[in-house]
């Protein structure tokens, strides 16, 4: 007999809906069937009434393990995805020690498998001093690589260690090599020359409030360094993916450079398609991260992005800092780490887009799931619900409407949290991996080392 069966669901798909049941085994889906009643498994969830969407991927989190578990640890950050409807992350490299070799790779595989609630891929951190050890972290099941095109700030170079360029020529060098290994550069797209100069102009005229740190990183600078990853990518007909693009001048490059070379991608984030500078007003250095929020405009011409497909997905970057560490730029925007928390609710803020249709369910499922997992190559394995797929599943109910609660996520920085308080319209009440139930109504049910390291 099977092991599960997910009755009487509407099954989402990028391509559309259809009511169906559901049948696993072995962690796979072995049938998605129209006829329900003769149906049998050991185990039965009744879905009617709520829509089962693949497991969400979210290919953009910092769980902070090993080495700065006061921010996060593997174990709270995937237990926070599973609330969210996330069975699969991919973890960026600026863990402690950075990822940068395959030994380390291999390190922290095996220091954060035991606390993995959900199925996990890890970037490989590039930089022109770890050239030599891209190959062996490929071969070893890098996901993708990782590089900054902007220096950290002094106090953070440790945590960035290996994995930032700041010229065009380191850029060139990172990119051709990264092309030999066959995987995608991830370029976190900010340029650095400029906003140095801007920041310390900023500081000689004594700005430390808030906003004064999206004055020192304007739009434009992400649209330098958009171009110049742009130009670099198709002299070398290199891969490259653009991180959290969060300005109207990348989005409108974007779409430009991809009428002749399509197979760019690029995400954004939550918090670029719903805040914008005011958020500094409501929650000071909270609303701090990188690139910095923008401008009504900007969410506006994200949006679009999306429609047309110049933005391929939505990510979290969920970036986690402890309220000790945020509050240390109260009076001193400088002092305070960038970066804000959202892995587990990126999905409800997203279905209450879909209750004001500027979104239908299926974009959800194609920006958070579907693009991703075909992006990375873990199609469909990932990112579908199909016959041989993972059983993953995130259900959820369209109807309920509640309101997000920074005491009630699962993330070590829910008091940095920037939507609290939103009213929203969507939940997931319940996700699945591999066939098991890992979170039910709110409350993680999953076991800490069920989530596999996942290669593509
Ligand atoms: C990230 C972090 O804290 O690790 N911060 C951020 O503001 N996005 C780093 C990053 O993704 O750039
Ligand atoms: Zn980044
Ligand atoms: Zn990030």
């Amino acid at each position: 007999m099977p092991d599960l069966l997910i009755r009487a669901g509407t099954i989402v798909t990028e391509h559309g809906m259809m009511k169906a049941s559901i049948l696993v085994e072995k962690g796979k889906v072995i049938s998605v069937s129209q006829s329900q009643d003769t149906l049998r498994a050991d185990e039965e969830i009744d879905a009617s009434g709520l829509y089962v969407l693949p497991g969400l991927i979210d290919t953009h989190v910092h769980f902070r393990d090993p080495g700065m578990i006061q921010k996060e640890d593997f174990l709270t950050g995937t237990r926070s995805a599973a609330k969210g409807g996330v069975t699969t992350v991919f973890d960026m490299p600026t863990t402690q020690p950075v990822v940068t070799s395959r030994q380390q790779l291999i390190e922290k595989i095996r220091v954060i498998q035991p606390k993995a609630t959900v199925d996990f891929a890890l970037y490989g951190g590039a930089g022109v001093g770890n050239l030599s050890e891209l190959a062996g972290m490929a071969a070893e099941g890098a996901i993708a690589f990782k590089t900054y095109m902007v220096a950290p700030p002094s106090q953070r170079t440790q945590e960035y260690a290996g994995t930032y360029v700041t010229d065009a020529s380191s850029l060139y060098r990172v990119m051709e090599q990264v092309k030999t290994t066959g995987k995608i550069l991830c370029v976190h797209a900010e340029h650095d020359n400029t906003i140095q100069y801007l920041i310390t102009q900023l500081q000689m005229q004594g700005r430390h409030d808030a906003s004064a740190h999206a004055d020192s990183r304007p739009q434009f600078t992400e649209a330098l360094a958009v171009s110049e990853a742009l130009v670099i990518s198709k002299a070398l007909n290199a891969r490259l993916h653009l991180l959290h693009i969060s300005t109207r001048e990348a989005v409108d490059l974007i779409r430009f450079w991809k009428r002749n070379d399509p197979a760019v991608t690029a995400e954004t984030c939550p918090h670029y398609l719903f805040l914008t500078k005011e958020a500094f007003k409501e929650h000071g250095p909270n609303a701090k991260f990188n690139p910095p929020p923008r401008d009504k405009f900007d969410n506006e011409a994200l949006w679009v992005g999306l429609a047309d497909g110049t933005i391929d997905m939505i990510v979290s970057d969920h970036a986690p800092h402890s309220k000790q560490e945020k509050d240390e730029g109260q009076e001193d925007i400088w002092k305070a780490p960038p970066g804000t928390p959202g892995v587990e609710t990126r999905l409800p803020l997203l279905l209450t887009e879909v209750a004001r249709k500027r979104l239908a369910l299926e974009d959800v499922v194609r920006l958070c799931s579907t693009k991703p997992a075909k992006i990375f190559g873990i199609y469909p394995m990932k990112g579908e619900i199909a016959e041989g797929s993972d059983a993953d599943f995130a259900l959820v109910d369209l109807q309920r409407e509640w309101t997000l609660k920074s005491d009630e996520l699962e993330t070590k920085a829910k008091e940095t949290f920037l939507f609290d308080g939103w009213k929203v319209r969507g939940q997931c009440v319940a996700t699945c991996l591999r066939g098991k139930l890992i979170m039910k109504d709110g409350r993680i049910v999953g076991t800490p080392g069920f989530g596999h390291f996942i290669r593509p």
